[in-house]
């Protein structure tokens, strides 16, 4: 497990770590366009089903940011041996990469949904603090997403290989251990700088 796995890692992941944070970055540029995922609609245990935190607009940004860091990143691997190209070459086409990017900030959003709707069970507002899942939620969606966008892929021959396959299992299992330890410590990290920055409410 040598140190350009970590960054092999990274980089499989640099679409959901993007589409993560684009939803604040959203809100701070269009704070009207708050519509929520879950309609204002309540749970029965009377709590929010997911609450006004989760809205369309921040599920559009990550898709849209997910979706370019892909499609970005598939062009620069052209140049750098190692690194991930989300399917570009073995494709020949973008849609491969722009698909799989799409998957990565979709999934990204919609666990990090699906943790607001076991929080709100939790008795827990939205805003607060709940450890490890609010770091995690999203890794979890990006994975799930992508390896259903991959088997997709391949089923409709778009792409010759399950490109999420290729890169995260078998021999390739350390990059999701990698990536589950380094990414609490990336997201506190961000959200600290983004507190400081004035860009969040809060450090968490
Ligand atoms: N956001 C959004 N749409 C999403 C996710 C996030 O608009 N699908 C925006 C909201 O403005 C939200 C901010 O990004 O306030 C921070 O997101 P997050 O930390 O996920 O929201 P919380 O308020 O912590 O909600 P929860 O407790 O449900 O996690
Ligand atoms: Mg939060």
């Amino acid at each position: 497990m040598g140190p350009f796995l970590v960054v092999e890692a990274l980089w499989l992941f640099l679409p959901a770590y993007g589409a993560n944070m684009a939803p604040v970055f959203a809100m701070r540029l269009f704070p009207h366009w708050n519509r929520p995922l879950d309609g204002g609609r309540a749970w029965r245990d009377g709590r929010p089903l997911l609450g006004p935190s989760k809205t369309w607009r921040g599920l559009v940004a990550g898709g849209l940011l997910g979706t370019l860091a892909a499609v970005g990143q598939s062009l620069a691997a052209q140049n750098v041996s190692g690194l991930s190209d989300f399917g570009y070459a073995a494709s020949g086409s973008l849609v491969v990469p722009a698909l799989l990017g799409l998957a990565l900030g979709v999934g990204a959003i919609l666990g990090d949904a699906a943790k607001s709707f076991f929080k709100r069970r939790t008795g827990r507002t939205s805003g607060r603090p709940w450890v490890p899942f609010d770091q995690l939620d999203f890794v979890v969606g990006a994975l799930a997403a992508v390896a259903l966008a991959s088997v997709l892929l391949q089923t409709l021959g778009a792409a010759s290989e399950n490109w999420f396959a290729h890169e995260f299992l078998g021999p390739r299992w350390p990059v999701l251990l990698i990536v589950g330890l380094a990414t609490p410590g990336l997201h506190f990290l961000v959200n600290v700088i983004g507190y400081r920055l004035k860009f969040k409410e809060v450090p968490w």
